[in-house]
């Protein structure tokens, strides 16, 4: 069972009110909404659609079609490795693996207690220091499992 979002619905309506009847509206109320939830939770997108008098088709549409958007919680820590060619041939799989078995989570995924989420990514543009990740804002390179599992600690 979903916890109330009822303090940020309120926040997701007092963007709303600013943006209802405004052209172009559709786009800036995601990301507002999105940085009130931390993603997209299906009740904001309803509240969306229905208050920008959009189809809910149109909303999804637009929310699944752009990168920007998540329609699933993330977590507090969002670890990108580097899946481009250069960083796939110097051991990027092994990476993932490493992830996973220690945080127990899917490329694409993010751990119950919302700590992290793994995300595979096209190259980063350190390729000098592959195998590369990037840890929030931080771009990690030449890693092996052993650095992984201090990274994570
Ligand atoms: S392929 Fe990984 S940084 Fe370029």
């Amino acid at each position: 069972m979903e916890n109330c979002n009822c303090e940020n619905m309120a926040k997701l309506d007092e963007v709303l009110a600013k943006h209802t009847g405004k052209p172009g509206a559709l786009i800036p109320v995601l990301q507002q909404a999105q940085d009130v939830f931390g993603y997209l939770p299906r009740e904001a997108i309803t509240r969306v659609a229905d208050k920008l008098s959009l189809p809910l088709s149109q909303v999804y549409g637009v929310a699944t079609f752009y990168a920007q958007f998540h329609l699933k919680p993330r977590g507090r820590n969002i670890i990108r490795v580097c899946v481009g060619t250069a960083c796939h041939v110097r051991g990027a799989s092994l990476l993932l693996d490493s992830i996973r078995d220690q945080l127990g989570i899917e490329g694409g995924e993010t751990t119950s207690d919302l700590k992290y989420t793994l995300e595979p990514v096209a190259c980063i543009g350190a390729c000098g220091l592959a195998p590369v990740l990037m840890f929030n804002d931080q771009t990690h390179g030449r890693l092996t499992p052993d650095k992984i599992a201090q990274l994570l600690k």
